[in-house]
């Protein structure tokens, strides 16, 4: 019988795999990939390969192949950053993004000194020299980044390409991008284009003439840089959803939302569930590992933070995608923590650690709290602390009841004598059971 079950278990358990546990491997339950943009000097740091490399099944070099990086001098083309970038994915599994082949920014000044006919050979040949070189290795690239104008205008934005060659050169970027590598989907990405306006309806309308003619596209990136004076749009969901009704896939290639706490958290899943809702989203990247590294890092706007923690962000998304980690599989008590200095004077600090509930409520919970010697922990609140031998780490747990409702918030509090040394608490991941 034993034997039986398990021969008829192989099939049956695939059908019913347990939630996954990573971004990665929960969105390719879904069907989609959850990318990082990565930047290659931070390969090295042992944290920030690590959280790559376990979360993350694809990556967008975040400069490394920007025009500047790759040709600042003409016909001259440095490809090591972005190599490193490449072989790095390559030999883990992961997929990779081309970010990006025309762009105004980043842009090297030579280029803008060109006159059209020569313009033209330059675009036509840094786009056929790049995609040649990666040849094979690059699942999706953005052929061309943020050519239309913010505002109500639909107009396309100034650049040496759009003032010299025209509204054409679009178009015959794609066209060279789909000779020089046929094999890549070729998109067309852009900002402040996530919901239904004006913007978004000029993209719209330029795809829609691509497919008509037979201009070669196959995909549009929605970047979703989200913060509190360009929120997640209430018509994020309906906006992908007729781009992918003309025929192409949408992918949300530049994510990040500043932020913090449970309301982060919520515009997060708004995201993924716009995503999950429209079957050619194809899947998500967000615009960095960690919050430390973020090119809007006073933000926060990442799921991982400074010290590599999960955020309650992180969850959210985990729990969206189906996976498991923060309850939202079924799976079991999770939390996050953030910290601030509440109160600072010349010879000491007072901080405050907010605790967070995953995805289920949490009976209890235990975070480390670690100071600089020579700093001491004078006085703390709202938990009960124990120490290692050092008197470095203080271990909190909760002072009685340790209950939090699911994505709920709880603190505590310290004062650290500087003895000369202002500097920061590391504090750890948050245990919870
Ligand atoms: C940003 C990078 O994150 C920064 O490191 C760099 O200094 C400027 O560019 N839209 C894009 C990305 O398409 O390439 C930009 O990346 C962010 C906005």
């Amino acid at each position: 019988m034993a034997s039986l079950l398990a021969a008829a278990g192989v099939t049956a358990l695939a059908g019913t795999a347990e939630a996954a546990g990573t971004l990665g491997a929960a969105a390719a339950e879904k069907g989609r990939y959850f990318g990082a943009a990565v930047a290659a000097n931070h390969l090295g740091e042992a944290p920030y390969a690590s959280t790559l490399n376990t979360e993350f099944n694809s990556v967008t070099p975040e400069n490394e192949m920007k025009w500047d990086a790759v040709e600042g001098t003409r016909n001259s083309f440095t490809y090591g950053a972005a190599d490193q970038i490449v072989s790095h994915a390559q030999s883990r599994g992961m997929k990779v993004r081309g970010h990006t082949l025309v762009w105004h920014s980043q842009l090297p000044g030579w280029v803008g000194g060109l006159a059209a006919a020569d313009l033209r050979t330059a675009m036509n040949n840094h786009i056929t020299q790049v995609m040649q070189h990666y040849k094979g290795k690059i699942h999706s690239w953005d052929v061309v980044n943020e050519a239309f104008q913010d505002g109500s205008s639909g107009a396309r934005r100034s650049s040496p390409f759009q003032d010299k060659l025209g509204n054409g050169f679009i178009e015959e970027a794609f066209r060279t991008a789909r000779a020089a590598d046929p094999a890549a989907k070729l998109c067309y990405n852009d900002y402040n284009t996530d919901g239904v306006n004006a913007k978004s309806n000029a993209v719209y309308n330029l795809v829609r003439d691509f497919k008509a003619r037979g201009v070669p596209i196959d995909c549009v990136g929605f970047q979703s840089h989200f913060n509190s004076a360009s929120p997640v749009p209430g018509d994020y969901r309906a906006n992908l959803q007729r781009f992918a009704d003309l025929g192409v896939d949408v992918q949300i290639t530049e994510l990040d939302i500043e932020g913090s706490g449970t309301a982060q958290a919520s515009s997060y899943t708004n995201v993924v569930n716009a995503c999950l809702g429209v079957s050619r989203c194809t899947g998500i990247t967000v615009w960095g590992v960690t919050d430390k590294y973020s090119w809007r890092a006073s933000g926060t706007p990442l799921l991982f933070d400074n010290n590599y923690n999960k955020k309650a962000a992180y969850n959210a998304v985990l729990t969206a995608l189906g996976g498991t980690g923060s309850g939202g599989g079924g799976g079991g008590a999770s939390c996050t923590v953030s910290y601030s200095r509440t109160d600072d004077w010349s010879d000491r600090y007072n901080g405050r650690v907010t605790v967070t509930a995953g995805g289920s409520a949490i009976s209890t919970w235990t975070v480390a709290v670690t100071v600089t010697s020579p700093q001491k922990v004078s006085t703390t609140w709202n938990g009960t602390p124990s120490w290692d031998s050092s008197g470095n780490v203080m271990t909190m747990r909760p002072n009685g009841n340790g209950s939090v409702a699911a994505g709920a918030s709880t603190s505590f509090g310290f004062t650290v004598m500087k003895n000369g040394n202002s500097s920061a608490p590391s504090v750890g991941s948050c245990s919870a059971s």
